[in-house]
């Protein structure tokens, strides 16, 4: 079992792209996120949000809420009574997305911070659910645990949480292994990167409640919602 994360840690590219780096190519993009995503993330985020099953009343931390697209529609299932969190480390993006939550008249239950996920601010179980599309990926290997430590820490015993993102899994067809090498040579723009998504879930002490695997142009995609345990006992 070691053996075998440690072979699943060591086919994950590094990140080689700084977080100011990253940050500033966020801001540059904030503008025109929605019309760059449209074709291809937004779809398969829209599934993990479903798949997440956002309840009246709960509330519900979007890690990585970008222009605010999905962070609007969890302000929207929540409802008056519930609290639309998120935290983004661009400025450009919290600026988007809260233009996009004020024009649909639900600035009033969303609260998107500026932050790195890396250390949430925010007390020990308070969420009933954390979602994250598409921004687990963008962490380096040995972070990837850690943001997951701080969702785990974050949300309440049996919370939820919904990842998707670029997936190994599946071994390195022809399309993914173009795509990583586009992500070597342009490590500030291809910045999410092909990881273990349902292994690092369970490594981090989640029960997985349900699982799709799906492609893009050859690319595979987990969507994985896993839950956190009653009585979590988290490698340290
Ligand atoms: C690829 S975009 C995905 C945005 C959105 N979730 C979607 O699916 O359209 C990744 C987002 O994560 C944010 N991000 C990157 N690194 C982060 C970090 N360390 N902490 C918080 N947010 C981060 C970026 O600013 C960006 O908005």
């Amino acid at each position: 079992m070691k053996e075998e994360r440690r072979a699943a840690a060591s086919d994950i590219l590094p990140v080689t792209r700084t977080k100011t780096e990253a940050k500033r190519f966020y801001d540059r993009a904030s503008g025109i996120y929605d019309l760059l995503t449209r074709a291809f993330e937004r779809r398969f985020a829209e599934m993990a949000l479903e798949r997440l099953d956002v309840r009246e009343g709960e509330a519900v931390l979007e890690i990585g809420f970008g222009s605010g697209h999905c962070l609007t529609s969890i302000a929207r299932a929540v409802g008056r009574e519930g609290g639309a969190h998120g935290i983004d480390i661009s400025g450009g993006m919290l600026a988007v997305a809260r233009k996009k939550l004020v024009r649909s008249e639900l600035e009033d239950r969303a609260h998107p911070v500026l932050g790195d996920a890396a250390r949430l601010p925010y007390r020990d179980s308070v969420f009933d659910a954390i979602f994250m599309s598409y921004t687990l990926e963008l962490f380096d290997t040995a972070e990837i645990p850690q943001v997951l430590k701080e969702t785990g820490r974050v949300l309440k015993p049996g919370g939820r949480l919904a990842v998707a993102s670029l997936s190994r899994e599946d071994g390195a067809s022809l399309m993914l292994r173009l795509y990583e090498w586009a992500h070597v040579r342009w490590p500030k723009y291809a910045d999410c990167r092909p990881i273990y998504v349902e292994r690092s879930l369970r490594d981090a002490g989640f029960e997985i409640q349900a699982k799709d695997k799906v492609r893009w142009f050859g690319l595979p995609n987990e969507i994985v919602v896993g839950v956190n345990p009653e009585s979590p006992q988290r490698p340290h």
